[in-house]
Formats: C-alpha cells, sequence, structure tokens
C-alpha cells in the first residue's frame, strides 16, 4: 500500500497537508503513469527487496496468503493474472495450485528482474500497463494494492482493460466502509470502495478481510474483493 520511503508519495491523500498535495500535484500532472512508478522503482530504499511497501510485508499479508490458495481450490482456478505483481515480495512464498501464474507490472525493470528470478514452466512476467494494454485471458485477475494509485479515470480504464481480457474473475482491494471515493492524481493514494460511485460494481460474490494493521488500525476494513467481471458493467453500460 504505502512504502515506507517514499513519504511524499504514499501519504494517504486525505490526510496530507495543503503544501503536500500541492508538491505532489507539481511532481505527478501530466505525467505519464510509467514515468511516475519508474521513478518510485528507482528511489533509494531500505530493502531493495520490499518495493512495493509495507502493505506488502509477511505480516500484511498472512491472511490472503492463506486465503487466495483457498479460493484458487474453490473455484477451481488453473491461470492466473497478478496485475501488478509489484516486487513479488509475498506472492513468492504463497502456494499457488494453478497451472499459469503471469505477472505484470508497468515497471519494465522490476519485470526483468522477476523473470530472471522467479520465470519457470508455470510461471512468467509481463510488462504491461493495466489501463492501456491488452492483458491475457484468465480464469482470475488478481490485482491488489495498485487501483488505489490511480485517479478514477484510470481505475475506470484498467476494469475496462480487465473486462475486455476475457477473464472470469476479478480479485481487487476494496475498503468497504468508504462511504465516498476521493479521486486523485495518479501516482497518489487513497482508498477505495468499489461499491461506490463512479464504480458502482454490485456486491462482491466473497470478500476477504485482510487483517490490515496499518496506520494503527486505520484502514481495518482493507479486504480483497471478488466480482465476476461478467457482472461489471463498462463505463458506457455494456
Ligand atoms: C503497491 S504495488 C502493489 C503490488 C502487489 N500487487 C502487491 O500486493 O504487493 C503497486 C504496483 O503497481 C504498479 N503499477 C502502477 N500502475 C500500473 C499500471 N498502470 N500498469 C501496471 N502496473 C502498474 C507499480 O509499478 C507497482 O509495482
Amino acid at each position: 500500500m504505502a512504502t515506507q520511503n517514499n513519504v511524499l508519495d504514499f501519504v494517504p491523500t486525505h490526510r496530507s497537508s495543503k503544501l503536500l498535495k500541492a508538491i505532489r500535484s507539481i511532481r505527478y500532472r501530466n505525467r505519464p503513469i510509467k514515468s511516475i512508478f519508474t521513478k518510485l522503482y528507482f528511489e533509494p530504499r531500505r530493502d531493495q527487496e520490499m518495493i512495493s511497501g509495507p502493505g506488502s510485508d509477511l505480516v500484511q499479508t498472512a491472511v490472503i496468503s492463506r486465503e487466495i490458495p483457498a479460493l484458487i481450490n474453490e473455484l477451481g482456478i488453473q491461470t492466473m493474472l497478478d496485475a501488478p505483481c509489484g516486487d513479488f515480495f509475498w506472492m513468492q512464498h504463497v502456494e499457488l495450485n494453478v497451472k499459469t501464474y503471469i505477472g505484470v507490472d508497468i515497471v519494465r525493470e522490476l519485470v526483468e528482474r522477476h523473470t530472471r528470478n522467479h520465470a519457470n514452466a508455470h510461471r512468467r512476467f509481463m510488462c504491461r500497463d493495466i489501463t492501456k494494454d491488452q492483458l491475457p485471458c484468465v480464469d482470475l485477475i488478481f490485482s491488489r494494492d495498485a487501483l488505489v494509485h490511480l485517479s478514477h479515470r484510470d481505475c475506470l480504464a484498467a476494469l475496462e482493460r480487465f473486462k475486455a481480457s476475457g477473464s472470469q474473475y476479478l480479485l481487487t482491494t476494496t475498503f468497504p466502509n468508504v462511504r465516498e471515493n476521493e479521486d486523485i492524481l495518479t501516482g497518489e493514494w487513497r482508498p477505495i470502495n468499489f461499491e461506490r460511485a463512479p464504480f458502482n460494481l454490485p456486491p462482491p460474490l466473497k470478500l476477504i478481510n485482510e487483517a490490515c494493521t496499518e496506520d494503527g488500525g486505520r484502514y481495518a476494513d482493507k479486504s480483497l474483493g471478488l466480482w465476476k467481471l461478467a457482472d461489471i458493467l463498462n463505463a458506457d453500460g455494456q
């Protein structure tokens, strides 16, 4: 969710001062998504393995590391797209009983590193922009801690790309207690409730609470919501 070192980038938008917001807006406005996240990737940090931040450490992901394999078995998932895979720090430890795992990320250097270190006959990595590129058709698209960093417009574009892939299920980060979704500049962060405008997704088929303890429990409702992509309408109502 957030990185310890990039305070400016990942302090939740609604909690930051006007000055921080102004600095961010100069930094992010009109910049291509790829350059925003590639710049974050190259910023110095204490642990180069942990690029995706403390929300992706082994404590915050303990519950979902158990629940995701259970869900995969329950739904009979054979193919999975991790969009985006980020630093692949916790996911590399998860026992995924799938025939094919594809991790995508917009940062080419990250994808190349994972390909060198983690690719095998069942696992591969590709550089893709989830808001623009064609994505493979899979049984399950898993998208954790990513759409929360995108503006409403980019987020809707990603949902459209997910749907256009012809994939079956979407499992993504949602905060069911959020009443009103705040728009941000892509590169910032805010909690999203996908059941609220402008997304208006139907109630999820399943909600997995992550038992998030970040920020003193402020985001205790942080969850993974499961939807059938066929149940999600495009912006044009299709
Ligand atoms: C906070 S990390 C989360 C990664 C991972 N899902 C996890 O749970 O650890 C967010 C990742 O999203 C990637 N990202 C942001 N926008 C993207 C886009 N439009 N297409 C693909 N990847 C993107 C960033 O490069 C970063 O690696």
